[in-house]
């Protein structure tokens, strides 16, 4: 049996690893102990589990001292990510981190060394790795089946239920997060990575804040306090979710962090429009776009290759999303689940475009269409086969950081090309 700690629990540490943990693994992992930098929360977490039992530690090195853990999950805030799997790598204990793995270059070089030095396996849950039709994807090009991959194009649109819901929580700002760019492209940047299968050499980018922040023609506070609650379009009654409402409503007295902060805050120092573009060491050309404004969600992905496309486009619905119309009081902590508004493309063209084979959707359950319950098995308990390398190790998380902070230093510097592994402006 192995014994693991959770560190950050949150909406992901709980509802993505603590549950279903305890429901999937049992016999096979127990969690042994709790840490998160507000008691509260981890107090709430044990009672969403109805756990009371669970060991809770007020200091995350006395947590690992006492345990002594096979394994460390951390699920906090992305800027401190790297404080946890430092401490891990140096105890030479198993360490799975969240992405975005870290959110500064200079951490990205520790963990580089740290990951060097140590014994203990150490892996970034890049779930999106996971999903049935990424899996495929990856699949195809690795087996050639277009040739040798050009040019790779990626467009995220996240829309105003879900986009939004980022310019409400600690996401929205710089410091936090190091932009959308990091906290929500580092998945977008790693599946590029990974069907690149090659390192990226530079970038450029743009970038504003074009619809939340400033932008907004009235503000308040926070939702549940709000003047305008009525008139606004963002209002949300985020707490209406009994979890949310133990997890963050009654944990702010230990933190004073407000879970449904306003969208058009001024302080929100992120942008909310990206481009981008990508070179790859092995010659690969690259672009990517995220909103977090749209119409409605979607994710593009194409690809070109010597001798045919792959190209999928997946719309996704967002009734689990705080703040939706729908569904306030079912809202997920983790998008747990499919939506009845999600539709799917996933095609290859071959023979210059005269054939076209639609790839079959593989029906699979839980949280992000099915990657949640895979990734959990495969890092927590898989045996040595991945054959498709679907478990990021530090350096793959890393390189997924290093693009999203070039594009970031690329846009601050009114769109210059950057050098992605040195950080060099050329
Ligand atoms: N892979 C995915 O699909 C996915 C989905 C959601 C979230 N995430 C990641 O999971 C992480 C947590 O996100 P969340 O949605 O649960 O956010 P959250 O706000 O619900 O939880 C974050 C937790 O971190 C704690 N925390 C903050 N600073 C800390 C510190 N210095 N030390 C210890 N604890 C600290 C907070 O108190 C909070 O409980 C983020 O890094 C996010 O990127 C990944």
């Amino acid at each position: 049996m192995k014994r693991f700690c959770i560190v950050g629990t949150g909406g992901r540490g709980t509802a993505s690893y603590a549950e279903p943990i305890l429901k999937e693994f049992p016999g096979r992992i127990e969690i042994v102990g709790l840490y998160d930098i507000n008691p509260l929360r981890c107090e709430a977490c044990k009672q969403i589990l109805k756990r009371p039992d669970i060991p809770v530690f007020t200091d995350f090195k006395a947590m690992l001292d006492t345990v002594q853990p096979d394994g460390v999950i951390v699920t906090t805030k992305d800027c401190t990510h790297a404080e946890y799997v430092l401490e891990c790598l140096k105890r030479n204990i198993a360490v799975y981190s969240e992405k975005p793995l870290c959110t500064t270059r200079k951490q990205c070089m520790d963990i580089r060394r740290a990951a060097a030095r140590s014994s203990a396996p150490a892996y970034v849950t890049h779930n999106m790795r996971f999903g049935p039709d990424m899996a495929k994807f990856k699949e195809l090009l690795q087996n050639g089946a277009i040739g040798k991959v050009l040019h790779i194009q990626f467009t995220e649109t996240l829309d105003r239920f879900h986009g939004a819901d980022y310019f409400r929580r600690w996401h929205r700002l710089y410091d936090n997060t190091g932009s959308l760019l990091i906290h929500k492209a580092s998945h977008h940047f790693d599946l590029i990575n990974w069907f690149a299968d090659s390192r990226v050499k530079t970038v450029t980018g743009q970038g504003a804040l074009s619809f939340y922040g400033r932008k907004g023609a009235f503000r308040g506070k926070r939702c549940s306090t709000c003047a305008y609650a009525g008139d606004c379009e963002f209002y949300a009654d985020v707490f209406a979710s009994e979890h949310n409402r133990i997890l963050y409503r009654e944990a702010e007295k230990a933190d004073h962090y407000y879970r449904d902060g306003c969208v058009f805050d001024r302080k929100i120092d992120i942008p909310d429009t990206y481009a981008a573009t990508m070179a790859f060491e092995n010659g690969i050309i690259g672009s990517y776009s995220l909103i977090a404004y749209a119409s409605y969600e979607s994710m593009h992905i194409a690809v070109e290759g010597s001798e045919g496309r792959l190209e999928y486009i997946k719309r996704y619905g967002t009734s689990w999303a705080v703040g939706h119309k729908n569904s306030n009081k079912e809202v997920s902590l983790a998008n747990d689940g499919e939506d009845l508004d999600d539709s799917r493309t996933f095609f290859m063209l071959t023979e210059m475009g005269k054939k076209m084979e639609r790839i079959p959707e593989v029906q699979v359950t839980g949280g992000h269409g099915g990657a949640d319950p895979a990734l959990r098995e495969a890092l927590f308990c898989g045996s040595g086969a991945d054959p498709l390398g679907q478990r990021a190790p530090m350096e793959e998380g890393i390189q997924a950081v290093l693009v999203g902070i070039s594009v970031m230093d690329s846009i601050r510097a009114g769109g210059k090309l950057v050098n992605v592994q040195t950080g060099k402006m050329l």
